[in-house]
């Protein structure tokens, strides 16, 4: 299943041309996490669930940067619609429209997916910033 969606979505891992960054997303600043409990949740639900395809965050021809990201920076419910719905054919590289699909990660629990927004935050726009379980589920 894994498998398809990443060959679906043009993101497996070993192939050069997709390796090399093709942006050059800013460095941002991470702050140190304010809940270090859901700060170490985050993490492992983004290696479990996102590293495959964005790796470590600084996208490359196939796949969009999550680090400089204006979804990313914008706002947490925005970032959590992308994780509850999926998106295609919306996201831009070097201001490209990429014809790529990620699928929808609604079967993640209200928690995993709060702590995974925060984290992604933290790391990718050095936002700390508060996001519960319960605001996701009023998103769904
Ligand atoms: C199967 C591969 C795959 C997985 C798994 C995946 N994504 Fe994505 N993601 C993509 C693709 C492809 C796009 C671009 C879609 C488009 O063009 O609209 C994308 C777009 C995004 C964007 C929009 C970025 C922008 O600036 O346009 C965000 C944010 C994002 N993903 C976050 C996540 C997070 C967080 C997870 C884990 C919870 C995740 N993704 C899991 C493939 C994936």
């Amino acid at each position: 299943m894994l498998v398809s969606l990443l060959a679906l979505a043009g993101c497996s891992p070993d192939t050069t041309a997709n390796s090399k960054p093709a942006v050059s997303p800013t460095p941002v600043a991470v702050p140190p996490p304010s809940d270090p409990v859901a700060a170490a949740k985050g993490a492992k639900v983004y290696a479990e669930y996102c590293a495959n395809c964005h790796y470590d965050g600084a996208g490359n021809r196939a796949m969009p940067a999550l680090r400089g990201s204006t979804v990313v920076a914008a706002a947490p419910a925005e970032l959590s619609k992308v994780i509850l719905k999926g998106q295609r054919g919306v996201s831009t590289v070097n201001g490209q429209k990429l014809n790529a699909y990620m699928p929808a990660l609604d079967y993640l629990s209200d928690e995993e997916v709060a702590a995974v927004v925060m984290h992604v935050r933290r790391k990718f726009a050095g936002v700390d910033e508060k996001w519960s379980a319960a605001d996701v589920k009023a998103l769904r």
